[in-house]
């Protein structure tokens, strides 16, 4: 974890945009796969993570914000507890590294939060995004579940997005450290791809690759040389000449900040001509939307200017006709990307997404559109220096997507339908890599990794 100061800082600053009651922490507890004792890998729950550190099951923790103080709730282990599993820092080391200046046993909280409900006191809670967590606060706060799952404080998630979406330098720092791991993951899966291997073979490597720098995969990777299907996480597939595969995958520090880049390459040596013309036309959106990153900037502006582009390029290439912009205005371009440009990246590799997608990349001023392709913009609120995103646009020639617009007669007077049937198995394609915004602009996060053609051809022919 960072030094006590930090945390002790973080809830400081909270503190400082809040005005009474209590603020409640549930960190997660272990999740059993199949029956108790046979957990998944403990994940801590990131905004736990960012306002205290403690990366074990069965904390929790108040803040008093009409007193001041700070209580970190948890059990020591017991002696059966310490024979299975060790022995582990007590509650009050705990408390100690995250510069928390009390303590009380898990069951102390039912009594505080008891305790605020006789004196009619606000207990603000964050959205429970698992079901154990929405258990405990109907027990805790003795509401029902529906109120477990809406009655949370939008006053405590706004201070929190508004906190954690500008990253301070140490935690760049961290998910550089992310990001550098998860580009040595791109270079090992672009390296050892041969025609025959079967996709799982490539996962397991990156997996590995993750592993051994002692954190672990930010997200579940995909790998696949079906990449026409967005979170495609099936990885069956035997690889054959004349395929593309797309590793969309990323590493998680020790810290739990995330890493998330995706890169396509042939299974072959070389792309053919016509994957050439399609990957170019990505990857001059992908350097478009780049070239924009600066804070003001809208990201819906960048992705926009990410959909012009590839509209263009393809109307180049005779599959969509017509007004670029107009076409980009009414949706068309939405038959070949069907997603956003990218998110918000940090201790969630889509950051905050349980505190809401619209707080977190709208805000004010910013509506969610109903357009489909555009409604899938996680991200279109102003940047500011400080934010950490993906960039990554892509082009997916989906057969069940052509095949309906076609028949609905969708867009023709920006879609040559015809030239697209060549195109109905081409598959799909993406680069994807992670900035920072600074005070002027944008830095590429971690180091390069083959991108253009040129260099992803002589990658696979090293
Ligand atoms: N890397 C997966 C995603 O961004 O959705
Ligand atoms: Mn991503």
């Amino acid at each position: 974890m960072f030094s006590s100061e930090i945390y002790t800082a973080r809830r400081e600053a909270l503190i400082s945009q809040l005005d009474s009651g209590l603020l409640l922490f549930l960190g997660n507890e272990d999740s059993p796969m199949n029956y108790a004792d046979n957990i998944y890998p403990f994940r801590q729950d990131s905004s736990f993570l960012y306002y205290f550190g403690l990366d074990q099951p069965d904390l929790a923790a108040t803040i008093d914000l009409d007193d001041g103080t700070t209580t970190l709730f948890g059990d020591d282990l017991t002696i059966d507890q310490i024979v299975w599993m060790g022995n582990r820092p007590t509650i009050a080391e705990r408390a100690a590294r995250a510069g928390v200046e009390s303590t009380r046993t898990a069951a102390g909280l039912t009594e505080v939060l008891g305790g605020a409900r006789r004196s009619s006191r606000t207990a603000h809670f964050l959205p429970p995004y698992r079901a154990a967590n929405v258990f405990r606060l109907i027990e805790l706060l003795d509401i029902d579940p529906s109120a477990a799952r809406s009655g949370s404080s939008e006053p405590f998630i706004r201070a929190v997005i508004a906190q954690r979406s500008i990253k301070a330098p140490e935690e760049i720092k961290e998910i550089e450290k992310a990001v550098t791991v998860t580009c040595a993951m791109h270079v090992k899966a672009m390296e050892m791809v041969r025609p025959g291997m079967v996709e799982q073979e490539i996962a397991a490597a990156v997996q590995e690759v993750a592993e051994r720098s002692g954190g672990g995969l930010s997200f579940p990777s995909i790998v696949t040389v079906r990449g026409e299907t967005l979170h495609n996480h099936f990885h069956g597939n035997t690889l054959e000449s004349g395929q593309m595969l797309l590793n969309d995958s990323g590493a998680e520090s020790a810290l739990h900040y995330a890493g998330d880049m995706s890169r396509t390459f042939p299974v072959d040596s070389t792309f053919t001509g016509k994957q050439k013309e399609i990957y170019q036309i990505a990857l001059d959106a992908h350097e478009a939307a780049v070239t924009a990153l600066a804070p003001g900037v809208p990201y819906r502006d960048v992705h926009l200017l990410a959909c012009r582009t590839i509209a263009s390029g393809l109307k180049g290439l005779g599959l969509m006709k017509g007004d670029v912009g107009e076409a980009v205005a009414a949706g068309a371009h939405a038959l070949f990307f069907q997603c956003g440009t990218g998110h918000m990246m940090g201790l969630d590799v889509h950051d905050m997404e349980d505190l809401g997608e619209d707080r977190v990349g709208y805000g004010d001023g910013f509506e969610r559109s109903t357009q489909f392709g555009l409604k899938s913009l996680r991200l279109a609120r102003e940047l500011l220096p400080g934010f950490v995103l993906t960039v990554e646009p892509g082009i997916y020639f989906i057969p069940e997507l052509i095949e309906r617009w076609r028949f609905e007669g969708k867009f023709t007077d920006f879609i040559d339908y015809d030239r697209v049937e060549d195109y109905r198995d081409f598959g799909g394609l993406r680069s994807e890599e992670d900035f920072v915004i600074t005070e002027n602009g944008a830095r590429l996060l971690g180091p390069p990794v083959a991108k253009t053609i040129a260099e992803v051809e002589a990658v696979r022919a090293g």
